[in-house]
């Protein structure tokens, strides 16, 4: 294995530089959530938090080291000549990161009293997409405990896409928030539906472009 600095194409920077910007906006938002849930000023719309801050304090640090981590494992660059820092921030940060992202986000499904216009279809899919996104997880760590490689790197693409639908639901709501006012429960659902349904559809896209590399990749996933 190469000991000298990787060189990072262009390309590659601008697509962390994209992954990260996609993240950037949930995370700030969840920041300012953590800035009144520690103000403690407790409103119809932040009740839910500050009564049980524990799911979303974990769900918004977790959402932080889940994003940021994630947009670099995926360099392919970083992947192949920095495969140990690949190993332990897949092992130490990623994985359980978005363990505690996924499952926080099933906890606050379960127990907060959300707000009328996020009805039963939302809470159905947020089910569907929390446990999706640990049995991806889960296939990917099974796949590179057997030295699959691509098949790893598959499922990690599609826990990774999922998880990040909190990111590309600002893009799918915010033009019709912006040109026709706030959602009716319907509207709400489709919007964000339509940020998880396009990461995933994502996700397949990458996936197959990567296959023709799998031939020539000593430690490409
Ligand atoms: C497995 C994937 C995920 C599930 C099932 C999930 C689920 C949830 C749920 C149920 C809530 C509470 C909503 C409310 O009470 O109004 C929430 C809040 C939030 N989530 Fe996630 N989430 C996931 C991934 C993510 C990721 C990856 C990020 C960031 C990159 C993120 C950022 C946030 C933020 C910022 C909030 C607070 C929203 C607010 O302040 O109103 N989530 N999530």
């Amino acid at each position: 294995m190469s000991s000298a600095q990787p060189r990072v194409p262009a390309r590659e920077w601008a697509l962390a530089a994209g992954l990260i910007l996609l993240a950037l906006v949930p995370v700030a938002a969840g920041s300012a959530r953590l800035g009144s849930i520690a103000g403690g000023v407790s409103t119809p719309e932040t009740a839910r938090f500050v009564d049980d801050p524990v799911p979303i304090v974990l769900h918004i640090v977790a959402a932080l080291v889940f994003s940021l981590v994630g947009a670099f494992q995926f360099l392919p660059t970083m992947r192949r000549r920095r495969t140990r820092w690949h190993m332990f921030a897949g092992r130490f940060l990623l994985v359980p990161a978005g363990v505690v992202v996924a499952g926080s986000g099933l906890w606050m499904n379960a127990v907060y009293t959300m707000p009328p216009v996020d009805g039963l279809g939302l809470a159905i899919s947020r089910w569907i997409v929390g446990i999706l996104t640990l049995a991806f997880l889960a296939l990917g760590v099974a796949n590179i405990a057997r030295r699959r490689l691509p098949e790893h790197g598959a499922w990690m693409i599609r826990a990774y896409a999922l998880a990040m639908g909190a990111g590309t639901q600002v893009l799918t709501s915010m033009p019709f928030i912006l040109a026709f006012g706030p959602p009716d429960e319907l509207a709400r659902l489709l919007q964000m539906d339509a940020g998880w349904i396009l990461n995933l559809f994502v996700a397949e896209v990458v996936i197959r472009r990567r296959i023709p590399s799998r031939r020539t990749t000593a430690v490409g996933v």
